[in-house]
């Protein structure tokens, strides 16, 4: 049996890819420098905003060449459809100690600003000798609270993005690359 073998390819649902899995590659590689540079000689601890930042932190973290420790928040920001609720939820805390140590918090998107500056606050009075942030994914809107990530991967257009761990409705986080679902999908009737 080879991959072409199965009838379901989520692939065929995207209406145009924003970033291919190239781009991402070799500008998580990049990024990986970037990272590696600014935390030269240190510790680190990577928190990744779960589940959006999986794909992104796991590849990401395999580029860096600085001791690290890795935690995972559980944030709901977004309920099984592409509108937000009003205040981020952290549902699952994480369980290193952040006082007095460098801390890197990963996400996939930056969009209305509400999770990163909820989650970075909630670090921050854990006392970390330093907060930064990192997003795969910096969509071009207007934040609902002013915020801005120390590192991007890509800057994109205004638009609901799927794969590389965004999902939709939990759905097409396993595509390798970035794209807008058809239209027709982006409000199937059985998931509404
Ligand atoms: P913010 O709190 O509005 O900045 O949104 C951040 C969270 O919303 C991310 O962690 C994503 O889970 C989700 N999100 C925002 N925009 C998109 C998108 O275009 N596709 C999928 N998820 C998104
Ligand atoms: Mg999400």
């Amino acid at each position: 049996m080879t991959t072409n073998d199965f009838a379901y390819n989520p692939l065929d649902d995207i209406d145009q890819i924003i970033v291919d899995e190239e781009t991402i590659k070799k500008r998580l590689k990049e990024l990986g420098e970037e990272i590696n540079r600014t935390y030269e000689g240190r510790d680190l601890a990577v928190i990744a905003i779960i589940n959006g930042a999986i794909i992104f932190v796991a590849d990401l973290i395999r580029e860096l060449r600085i001791p690290i420790q890795l935690d995972c928040v559980r944030i709901s920001s977004y309920r099984d459809e592409a509108k937000p609720v009003q205040t981020p939820e952290v549902i699952d805390k994480i369980r290193l100690d952040l006082k007095g140590i460098d801390v890197l918090v990963i996400d996939d998107i930056l969009d209305s600003g509400s999770t990163l500056a909820r989650v970075t606050e909630m670090f921050k009075a854990m006392q970390p000798a330093s907060l930064k942030t990192c997003v795969l994914l910096d969509k071009n809107t207007t934040r609902s609270v002013p915020f801005e990530a120390d590192f991007v991967g890509f800057r994109i257009p205004d638009e609901f993005v799927v794969g590389y761990g965004l999902d939709f409705a939990e759905r097409y986080r396993q595509l390798p690359c970035i794209g807008v679902l058809r239209p027709e999908l982006q409000n199937p009737p059985e998931w509404s």
